[in-house]
């Protein structure tokens, strides 16, 4: 099939690439032509496992280029809408201005039958009015339909996730419809991965419901952690304990300095007001309480920090290990590490912080920080070590090793990487959200 990915952000150059491994010819869109020129040449921009090589063999065979011309998918039989949604400056709602303005490029270019299917996260009810926007718009009127097909990837992992995917959504207005889902999709439907179809907007609400949901879970159990710490007991051992119950399961239950990046806190409040806008603002005063938890875990960890150097942090040398809101990623946006990075520097703290691979993005984002090449340049002589990301190469530092390079031997562990044991028996005053003394 000959298919069309607008934006080619995370989510759209993931797609793509995937796409194209399923043997279709794909054209990619996006407005940076800086991203149009590095995917052309099989190049991810960011950071994500196994992508490079997806993209270089979809370049190669030719089945997929890249371009900032609308004008290139003309002729595609399935559009797939994958731009950014972002926070709306000044509120919780979701930013549409990039949905829309792709959907003005690409209206007028829609002669013959041909369906859009939208893969952007957004606020429910936003399918139909994207439907009645195309239709006025493009010359083939009735015949272009609309799908709702979202996608639960996660950084890291996008690869995995897209091409062996948990489930389908197919959010679907007709049997055509659904059928070219299926036949977009056909080699992960042959390998046994179900599709669940219904409506538009039950499609649309999918992708938050989840999302919400998994972040409701990690603040639940970041105000266990907090009460553990209040009565000396151990958060480590009750989620082990909790997750062994069937119907909670033991994945995101890790509690520490909470959730960030580009979908979870976004997604949160945008949930909560879009609830508002359709009248049922008073049950989503629960999300709203999610996320003021969530970023309580960020002022928890200063408040921490400045009380283990002694009640201020001006004058203080402080190392920030991770960056990036998780392993395996380098992105950073609403990372609670650089959060609490960033204020302590703003406290008078003098922060040096180390990631294995959001060190480039953190030097641009936050020039004011100095960024260090390593876990012993970024701890030399530190009053303080902050573990933020939960890196494997920070769950791997040898405490015997890291002591004599610090002028304190203090240490935060925000991701319940470190063994509390090992660190102080090694001489370390070691702390973990949710902890207590143990
Ligand atoms: C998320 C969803 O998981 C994915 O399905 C969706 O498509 C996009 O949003 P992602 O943003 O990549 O994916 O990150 P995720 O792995 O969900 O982690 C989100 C944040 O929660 C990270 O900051 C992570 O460190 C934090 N987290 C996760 C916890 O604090 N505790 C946990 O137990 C798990």
């Amino acid at each position: 099939m000959r298919i069309s990915v607008l934006g080619t952000g995370y989510l759209g150059a993931t797609h793509a690439a995937c796409l194209a491994a399923c043997g279709h010819d794909v054209v990619g869109i996006d407005s940076s032509p800086e991203q149009v020129a590095g995917l052309s040449t099989g190049s991810s921009p960011f950071h994500e496992p196994g992508l490079d090589t997806l993209l270089q063999a979809g370049v190669g065979r030719g089945g997929l280029v890249f371009d900032t011309d609308y004008a290139r998918v003309r002729d595609c039989d399935v559009h797939f809408l994958c731009v950014g949604t972002p926070q709306r400056p000044g509120s919780h709602a979701a930013d549409l201005s990039a949905l829309w303005s792709a959907l003005d490029s690409l209206g007028p270019l829609l002669e013959e039958p041909c369906l859009v299917v939208g893969k952007s996260t957004v606020p429910v009810g936003t399918a139909v009015q994207v439907r009645d926007r195309l239709r006025q718009a493009a010359p083939a009127g009735d015949e272009v339909e609309v799908a709702w097909n979202p996608e639960f990837l996660r950084e890291g992992h996008a690869v995995e996730d897209s091409l062996r995917p948990d489930r389908l959504v197919f959010g679907v207005e007709s049997d055509h419809a659904d059928q070219l889902l299926r036949d977009v999709y056909a080699p992960m439907l042959a390998r046994g991965v179900t599709a669940v179809r219904t409506d538009l907007a039950t499609a649309e609400l999918a992708k938050v419901s989840a999302n919400v949901m998994l972040a409701a879970r990690i603040s639940l159990v970041n105000l266990l952690a907090e009460v553990c710490e209040t009565v000396d007991a151990d958060v480590g051992d009750l989620t082990d304990i909790l997750g062994r119950d069937a119907r909670i399961g033991s994945l995101f239950l890790t509690p520490g300095v909470g959730f960030g990046g580009g979908c979870l806190p976004k997604d949160t409040r945008a949930f909560a007001a879009r609830a508002e806008e359709l009248g049922v603002g008073d049950p989503a005063a629960l999300l709203r309480e999610v996320d003021t938890i969530n970023m309580r875990q960020r002022a928890r960890t200063v408040n921490l920090a400045v009380d283990m150097v002694g009640g201020h942090a001006s004058g203080s040398t402080v190392a920030v290990l991770g960056a990036a809101f998780k392993a395996d990623s380098d992105d950073i946006r609403d990372s609670p590490a650089l959060d609490v990075a960033t204020t302590l520097h703003a406290r008078g703290a003098d922060v040096r912080i180390y990631d294995p691979r959001a060190n480039a993005n953190t030097h641009k984002a936050r020039p004011q920080l100095s960024v260090a090449a390593g876990v012993e340049q970024a701890c030399a002589d530190a009053d303080i070590t902050l573990v933020l990301t939960d890196w494997d190469e920070f769950r791997a530092i040898d405490p015997v090793a890291l002591e004599p390079v610090v002028r304190h031997p203090r240490v935060i562990d925000g991701r319940l990487v470190l063994d509390p044991d090992k660190w102080r028996a090694a001489g370390w005053d070691f702390h973990a959200l949710g902890r207590g003394t143990r």
